[in-house]
């Protein structure tokens, strides 16, 4: 596999032209370019003949639990006729397709009301997403990230995402002894280097402050100015309801310890993790894992409740992946298959090891008093 793509010759055009840029704009250009980016370009990113696995690619049992819990949301809200589901970074529909599968077969009246919207950068998508939410084609509509931050959309029920923040494009950043830096992307001897300088915008020392993180000498980390503004699009369009996030991170003392002292930047290329940012660009995945306590201070400076935050292990042990796996060990399935599911599903679950607590699930309401979900049962109670 070539190091050098098509994209590397386009990125280091712009950067003769017009000098360094940010990491955050290499990073948007590497997933999100015309075409060229790994989100924007054709090809299976997601399962066993991509580069990742996602919960959603598991077991259907992920949405149907997410399905659980949107429904004790819709019942939080006094059973209203109408529910506007949005789901952002749909990728394929598959986890849309699970949750209103379940909501179909089991929420009938809140089925009847109910609406789908679904928000994808890359628009090829809508007919993957169009085929495979085929049974529920007459609630779905579509909105570009620029409609959905509008201003003009607004809806009262749940938005939700998996995976959507770690995949924004992050800003870096080192402690110096002269004081906070971002790292730079340049261009040396025709080839793309790092290069360091005063922060690109006052905005980065400014999320840092908000979250009280001083790093320390010789640190790096990233900060994701665009987690915050996602956060505040949805805020501003959620009139009453839910926001519920599903990503891997942690809270920012937890991401920024000085123990971690590289910060958690990976890229992701068939299923092998790749520290190296500046190979294979547009083929390979690049990640960081978010900073929930910057989305749970700014959701409270924009008026949301912060209702529930913990490991994805313990939402889905208490909203009902449980009943899930009863339903399955009740079904007519053979038991070599129902042994195979039970391993799957514990993937989901496990807390070392399995998705289970490096996926952290975040809550915010608006509108909703004292809201009682499934997931702030005691595990087991
Ligand atoms: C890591 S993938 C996750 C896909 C899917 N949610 C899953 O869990 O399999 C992130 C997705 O978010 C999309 N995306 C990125 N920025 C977005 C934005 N601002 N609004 C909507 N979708 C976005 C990407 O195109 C990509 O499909």
């Amino acid at each position: 596999m070539p190091e050098k793509t098509p994209l590397t010759d386009i990125i280091t055009a712009r950067i003769a032209q017009q000098g360094r840029i940010t990491f955050a704009d290499f990073m948007a250009s590497c997933l999100y370019e015309p075409g060229l980016g790994y989100y924007t370009s054709p090809g299976r990113k997601v399962g066993a003949e991509g580069d990742f696995y996602t919960s959603i690619t598991v077991h259907a049992a992920f949405g149907r639990v997410i399905g659980r819990e949107i429904a004790q949301m819709w019942r939080s809200m006094g059973t209203p006729t109408g529910f506007t589901l949005v789901e952002c970074g749909a990728g394929n529909g598959r986890l849309a397709c699970d949750i209103m599968d379940y909501l179909a077969e089991q929420e009938t009246l809140m089925y009847e009301g109910l609406r789908l919207v679904l928000v994808e950068k890359e628009p090829s998508l809508e007919s993957a997403q169009h085929e495979m939410l085929a049974a529920h084609s007459d609630r779905l509509t579509w909105l570009s990230p620029d409609e959905f931050s509008s201003g003009s959309f607004t809806f009262s029920g749940c938005l939700y995402s998996n995976e959507l923040i770690d995949a924004l494009p992050v800003h870096r950043v080192v402690m110096t002894s002269e004081g906070l830096r971002e790292l730079y992307v340049t261009c040396t001897d025709g080839e793309l280097a790092e290069d360091i300088g005063e922060p690109s915008t006052p905005e980065i020392e400014a999320y840092l402050k908000r979250v009280d993180v001083e790093l320390h000498v010789g640190q790096q980390a990233e900060v994701n100015l665009n987690a915050p503004q996602w956060l505040a699009a949805a805020a501003k369009s959620l009139e009453r309801g839910y926001i519920l996030t599903i990503d891997y991170g942690y809270t920012a003392a937890e991401l920024y310890t000085p123990r971690r002292k590289l910060g958690t930047l990976l890229c992701y290329y068939r299923h092998q993790t790749e520290e190296n940012p500046y190979i294979r660009l547009g083929l390979q995945d690049i990640t960081t894992h978010v900073d929930f306590t910057t989305l749970m201070k700014c959701g409270e400076e924009l008026g949301l409740q912060n209702v529930w935050f913990g490991e994805q292990y313990r939402f889905l042990l208490s909203a009902g992946i449980v009943e899930e796996i009863e339903e399955i060990e009740r079904s007519a399935r053979a038991d070599e298959e129902k042994l195979r599911l039970r391993l799957t599903l514990k993937k989901l679950i496990m807390p070392e090891g399995g998705m289970g607590d490096t996926f952290r699930v975040l809550i915010q309401s608006r509108g909703v008093t004292s809201p009682k979900l499934l997931c702030q049962r005691r595990i087991g109670g």
